[in-house]
């Protein structure tokens, strides 16, 4: 399809009352754990709609587009309770946190087997590793505070096991920035997966940001302050492959556009019945904002939206799906990989006075909450938390000596 055929909801007729978005839940033990990874990246997209829109509006003097963007920004608000009021009052937010890791995981796998550019699966496979290894840390968090199993809530979708260690994900931020795609010949699909992940990341960052102080234990709170700064640096990472030279107006266009290539994604996945209407009700407002942000774009830059985006959806839909051969190769090939300014290079080659390692070497002094909850987990169950599906870890040091899971 299209989008840009596509009528779609006028905006002006897409506000809802509470009583609408206040949306029944769904129950955390039976849900499929992929609706809730989807529930997850359509509230990230969402907040990142309305922060974009807030910062376009605080960047023009137009009346016009700012009353336009008040309008549409007020639609997204709605829609991100709409989305976000499905997870259940009885999830926790470390269960939520497991479900914002396996979403790391699985979004960005799938995306890296996807992305036809090669420094963008690169730049997609580096942090892939980084949140394989989070989901492990909090996995045994939860083993720990809680004495519960995640593979409850990811069902074995996902295996739980270390990757590059939480411990060395710590770098100077200038070699957290990369070099960025250019505009006008990047190919569309890859525009959508770095605007995608950037959503999901910034959101992760946030809900960490907002929940690290939700506990009483000094390891749960030390753990979530560590993980969070991981995910600023990951937002760093995959925001500087955004191309900066779009006005402010072409990407309302992108955001819009991306949203509608989300919610018919998830429409296609969906095996809840009442959520697929969600997001097909949603689908549907998506391509009237678009059409409302592509005469904005019009109007006031004389530009085609059809000159911006491509004639059709990608061929296929953004699944969430089990990729876990994929994350076992990614891990027995690039588990010793680091960043140096805009390079990748192996661990081998960053020097003891490389800024990053003096970073690293700050930052972890006084005890590292990432190796400690492995520690206390290890001295609470007698072993460390893993949930290993397909036999032996890839990386001959990570092979597991004494662990095991509370249900395989
Ligand atoms: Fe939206
Ligand atoms: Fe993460
Ligand atoms: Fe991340
Ligand atoms: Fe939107």
């Amino acid at each position: 399809m299209n989008p840009l055929e596509q009528p779609g909801i006028p905006v002006e007729e897409q506000l809802r009352s509470w009583s609408e978005l206040n949306v029944e839940p769904f129950d955390k033990l039976d849900v499929d754990p992929y609706t809730r990874t989807r529930v997850i990246l359509m509230n990230g997209s969402e907040v990142e709609s309305i922060l974009f829109s807030h910062q376009f509006a605080r960047n023009t003097d137009n009346l016009e587009i700012r009353q336009a963007l008040a309008l549409s920004r007020r639609v997204e608000a709605q829609q991100q309770k709409a989305v976000n009021g499905l997870n259940p009052g009885d999830q926790t937010p470390l269960e939520t946190t497991i479900g914002y890791e396996q979403v790391a995981v699985d979004l960005t796998a799938w995306l890296a087997r996807h992305e036809p550019d090669p420094m963008l699966k690169q730049a997609l496979d580096f942090a892939l590793l980084e949140d394989f290894d989070h989901l492990y840390r909090y996995a045994n968090l939860y083993e720990l505070i809680d004495g519960k199993d995640a593979t409850a809530l990811t069902d074995h979708l996902t295996e739980i096991t270390p990757g590059r260690p939480t411990a060395v994900e710590h770098r100077h931020p200038h070699d957290d920035v990369r070099g960025h795609f250019e505009t006008h010949t990047v190919d569309p699909l890859s525009r959508l997966h770095v605007m995608t992940i950037v959503g999901a990341e910034q959101q992760t960052m946030n809900f960490y940001m907002n929940h690290g102080t939700d506990w009483i234990e000094p390891i749960a709170r030390g753990l979530y302050s560590e993980i969070a700064l991981i995910e600023e640096q990951h937002v760093t990472h995959y925001e500087s492959l955004l191309d900066p030279l779009d006005s402010w107006l072409k990407q309302l266009v992108f955001h819009e556009y991306n949203e509608v290539y989300l919610y018919w994604s998830m429409l296609q996945n969906e095996s809840d019945r009442r959520i697929a209407a969600l997001w097909e009700l949603h689908l549907d407002m998506e391509l009237g904002q678009l059409a409302a942000a592509g005469e904005l774009l019009r109007k006031f830059e004389g530009i085609d939206p059809a000159e911006l985006l491509p004639p059709e959806l990608p061929d296929t839909p953004l699944t969430f799906e089990p990729n876990k051969d994929y994350v076992r190769a990614v891990l027995a090939e690039q588990i010793d990989l680091r960043t140096d300014g805009l390079d990748y290079v192996d661990v081998s080659e960053l020097t003891a006075d490389h800024r990053s390692i003096e970073y690293r070497e700050r930052v972890n002094a006084g005890g590292v909450p990432s190796e400690m909850v492995i520690d206390m987990n290890r001295e609470h169950s007698g072993r460390e938390y893993r949930d290993e599906t397909e036999g032996d870890h890839p990386v001959a040091d990570l092979v597991a000596t004494d662990a095991g899971s509370g249900s395989s």
